[in-house]
């Protein structure tokens, strides 16, 4: 149970702890989040998207620069994602500012990918209107003839991380009373823990 004596100051910590539980317990894609972007104008948008890892206490994802998403972000870097683990009945929300990773990062997690990824990554100008799915794989047919090695990294494809403001861990209870515990950053440093009524 979530109880505020026993939360950790650092909400990464606990980040990780239920991260762990439900890859332990089995949950299926614990890596699958939802990441919310807006438009200029504030249109949201959301879509699924695999978290990768944590660095810097940033959540690092992968996708196109060009795609929506990165169109969104680049007019605007303010994003949301949530984790949901249904086996534990954990929710976490997280919301903060995203920026791109450095090409060097973005280049070594690109070439640990399986080449066909990198090749439809390639191939695929993420969210433009296809004419129809034999484009798409005769585009990676002449891919793959045209890089019998190495594939070189898209020009629109790499990382982002979103450095949270805020995170918050959702526990299911009964009756519905659930647990909402929210850290908030605080500009001097260290987090500000407070609790949510369900
Ligand atoms: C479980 C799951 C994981 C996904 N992971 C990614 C991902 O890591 N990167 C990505 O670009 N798209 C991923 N997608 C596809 C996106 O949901 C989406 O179709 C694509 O990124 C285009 O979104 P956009 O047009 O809003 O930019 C994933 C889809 C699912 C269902």
């Amino acid at each position: 149970m979530l109880i505020e004596t026993r939360a950790p100051a650092d909400p990464l910590v606990l980040f990780r702890r239920w991260y762990r539980e439900a890859d332990r317990k089995g949950a299926l894609q614990p890596d699958a989040i939802a990441l919310a972007t807006a438009d200029a104008s504030g249109g949201p948008s959301v879509r699924m998207v695999l978290f990768k890892s944590l660095e810097d206490g940033r959540f690092l994802f992968y996708t196109n620069y060009e795609s929506r998403k990165g169109r969104d972000l680049a007019a605007n870097n303010r994003a949301a994602l949530v984790f949901y683990w249904s086996l534990t009945r954990h929710q976490v929300r997280v919301s903060g500012r995203v920026s791109r990773l450095s090409r060097a990062d973005s280049t070594a997690y690109f070439h640990s990918r399986p080449r066909g990824a990198q090749l439809s990554a390639l191939a695929s100008r993420q969210s433009r209107v296809v004419p129809s799915r034999a484009v798409l794989e005769k585009a990676v047919a002449e891919l793959d003839r045209r890089y019998p090695e190495t594939v070189p990294l898209p020009a629109d494809w790499g990382g982002y991380a979103l450095r949270p403001n805020w995170i918050e861990f959702w526990e299911n209870r009964a009756d519905r009373l659930h647990d909402r515990l929210r850290y908030v950053r605080r500009q001097q440093g260290g987090w500000r823990l407070e609790r949510l009524a369900p």
